[in-house]
């Protein structure tokens, strides 16, 4: 199979995992990048099922819009029932990197509304250890280069994702070569540098479920 065949199965099973749980109240969390792409796709197929949605990005409330499927500002919205979204890099524990796509912060933010965080990914994203990827930094950008210099005192080679923007304003610094044995401390650490909005690791708040697209089938981890 493909990456984009497996990035499918794992978004329909998404869709399978939510379906029988939602109940017409229900309020759902998206994520952004090819993966949630998927899933707001077949989402639209069961748009009576749920009330509707809070976005993690700009790009995925237009596509949610684009299907019809009502989308929510997080303030406005009283609980959410799930988070759906991808990955870029998943350990044993459900600890993630994220931000591939630059949405982190608007990620985090949703994950943390979430009673349950589903995540949907590829096996090309599981890892024993965090930091393969490189970790997405985003960051205020008069203090960039603040931020730079601190995250190479944790180890790390900063480089500035040149052209990119966040929703929110920000730029973005991806760091390479950090070998991530303690999540929960790096993602404590990096959010500590002044100047910096959040870091990727999905630790503290980490997936309640995999849902994990291998060649032999969808996996279910937990
Ligand atoms: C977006 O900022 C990211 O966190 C994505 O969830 C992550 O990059 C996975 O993207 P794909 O589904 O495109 O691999």
């Amino acid at each position: 199979m493909t990456q984009d065949e497996l990035k499918q199965a794992t978004a329909r099973a998404a869709i399978d995992y939510i379906s029988p749980r939602l109940e017409a109240d229900s309020i759902v969390g998206v994520g952004t990048g090819s993966t949630a792409n998927f899933f707001i796709d077949y989402l639209a197929e069961i748009k009576g099922q749920f009330d509707g949605t809070v976005a993690s990005s700009e790009a995925s409330a237009q596509r949610l819009k684009a299907h019809g499927i009502p989308v929510y500002e997080l303030n406005s919205v009283d609980g959410m029932q799930f988070y759906v979204d991808g990955a870029d890099e998943t350990n044993p524990a459900l600890e993630l990197i994220k931000g591939g796509g630059a949405a982190l912060t608007r990620e985090k933010i949703v994950a943390a509304c979430a009673e349950e965080f589903v995540c949907i990914a590829d096996d090309s994203k599981w890892v024993e250890t965090l930091g393969d990827f490189p970790l997405p930094v985003e960051v205020i950008p008069m203090a960039r280069s603040l931020v730079a210099r601190e995250l190479v005192k944790l180890g790390g080679d900063p480089v500035y994702r040149q052209g990119v923007i966040t929703d929110n304003g920000n730029a973005i610094l991806d760091v390479y070569n950090l070998k991530i044995e303690q999540p929960k401390d790096l993602e404590d650490a990096i959010n500590n540098i002044t100047g910096v909005v959040t870091n990727g690791i999905f630790a503290k708040r980490p997936a309640d479920v995999l849902l994990l697209g291998t060649s032999s089938g969808v996996k279910t981890i937990t």
